[in-house]
């Protein structure tokens, strides 16, 4: 173990140093306080700041590196299914066929919902948007589900939540068209399932489109852990108070509802749109993007950690165009995102500040195709998502050195004042 020096008013700290199994290295402040009688590091919007040791996701954002338990994305795109990634990054193995079949069995079985649940969909106004139908029905779960310490218990809670989100998303969807709701049918795979509910109408039979299903495989897979993001990072800070799993989840749907996390997919494709509606110029909003006087960016592009490339968004760049082409949609707003991609990387404004196009850029055009609406692009990415969430919730449950997550902070507010009584004032 290395150490790293930290010199403070005048005195020398020594400072133990964590080396991960890809030669990331952490300093190990958590003595500083202690040692320095109250110091703390500050490092707002935690750009810095390791949370956790993780054994599931490794990035490296200099290379465009993503792999899920070792394993690149650009394999697992290549061949694997949702489910099969789902229980990889929860059990930390890739299963065996025997495995695979009894884990797809189970979320299958589970995918119904507590009859009384449907009492709860009523209520929404049409118009609700289904990130908050999404986040308040996987709060509610945990009040027909109940919560349990017993290991077998949080595994069936597990399977539960990911089978019955799908069912979840598409009811919320099926409710702002005013469609009856479609239940889950046992003969169709996870992916299949989802589809059918969402598209499925009581009047006529519904066969799912082997090009659509394969794509929502790929997104989900795209979109199944991403490490210590904003919305993680959420899951694990309830998760540490001890709340059970669906409340912690449900916080992360919130936290990915923001438009500069998953909320991004919809806001590209509102951006396309718009761009689209004003004559297709495009270096108009490139323009725009680079005066900061604007308040515009440009949706879909930059990143936290990738300063190179999103390997996801490189995979989608190409997927838009195959599943496109297969479903022979002609989408004007692919072109305006190709031509805004290519003006954007020859631009110094954005090559000095190391902006690319992050997963959120092409997926939305895939949705689109798809036949998805745009206020459910974020609930896509929450149902891809859930895996990630889910394992890292299940990792820092697991971790016999977690604590409850308490930042500390730096007052910068008024000094002791004396209250004077409201008359007096
Ligand atoms: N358009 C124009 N300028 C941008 C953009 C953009 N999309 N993103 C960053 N910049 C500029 C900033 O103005 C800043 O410029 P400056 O150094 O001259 O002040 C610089 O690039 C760095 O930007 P920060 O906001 O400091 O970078 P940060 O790492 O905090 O933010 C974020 C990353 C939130 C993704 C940001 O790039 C952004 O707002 N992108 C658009 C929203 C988006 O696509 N979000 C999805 C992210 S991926 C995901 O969550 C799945």
């Amino acid at each position: 173990m290395g150490t790293a020096k930290l010199i403070y008013d005048g005195k020398e700290y020594e400072l133990p140093t964590v080396v991960g199994s890809e030669d990331e290295v952490g300093v190990d402040i958590s003595k500083l306080r202690a040692l320095t009688g109250g110091a703390i590091t500050l490092d707002s919007g935690y750009g810095n700041t390791g949370s956790c040791q993780s054994s599931i996701t490794f990035i490296n954002g200099e290379k465009g590196i993503l792999r899920y338990r070792g394993y690149p994305i650009e394999q697992i795109a290549k061949s694997g299914t949702f489910t099969e990634v789902c229980y990889l990054l929860i059990y930390g193995s890739l299963p065996t066929r025997q495995q695979l079949d009894e884990f797809n069995e189970s979320l299958t079985y589970h995918s119904m919902l507590h009859e009384d649940m449907k009492k709860l969909f009523e209520g929404y106004p049409p118009t609700a948007h289904p990130m908050a139908i999404l986040s308040s029905m996987v709060t509610s779960l945990a009040t027909y589900y109940p919560h349990s310490h017993r290991e077998d218990r949080i595994d069936l809670n597990i399977v539960r939540l990911l089978a019955k989100a799908t069912t979840i998303a598409s009811l919320s969807y099926k409710k702002s068209i005013g469609q009856p709701f479609i239940y889950p049918r046992n003969d169709l795979s996870y992916t299949e399932n989802f589809l059918h509910m969402m598209f499925a109408v009581p009047a006529e039979p519904y066969v799912v489109n082997p090009v659509v299903e394969r794509a929502l495989n790929l997104l989900l897979i795209l979109h199944a852990d991403h490490e210590q993001n904003c919305s993680t990072s959420t899951v694990r800070m309830v998760g540490s108070s001890q709340a059970n799993l669906y409340a912690s989840i449900a916080a992360g749907i919130s936290a990915l509802w923001g438009p500069l996390h998953g909320g991004a997919n919809q806001k590209v494709m509102e951006m396309l749109k718009m761009i689209h509606e004003d004559g297709d110029n495009y270096r108009k909003y490139v323009d725009m993007a680079k005066d900061k006087s604007s308040g515009f960016r440009l949706m879909g592009f930059g990143h936290r950690v990738y300063k190179n490339f999103d390997p996801r968004a490189k995979i989608l760049k190409q997927a838009a165009d195959d599943v496109l082409e297969d479903l022979g949609v002609d989408d004007p707003l692919l072109e305006i995102a190709r031509n805004l991609e290519q003006v954007a990387l020859e631009d110094e404004f954005f090559i000095q500040r190391k902006l690319y196009p992050n997963v959120d850029f092409y997926s939305g055009i895939i949705y689109s195709a798809m036949g998805i609406p745009t206020n459910m692009f974020t609930v896509m990415f929450a149902l891809g998502r859930l895996p990630g969430w889910i394992s890292q919730w299940k990792e820092m449950r697991e971790d016999p050195k977690s604590r409850i997550n308490r930042p500390r902070q730096i007052y910068t507010g008024p000094t002791e004042s004396t209250y004077t009584p409201i008359d007096e004032r």
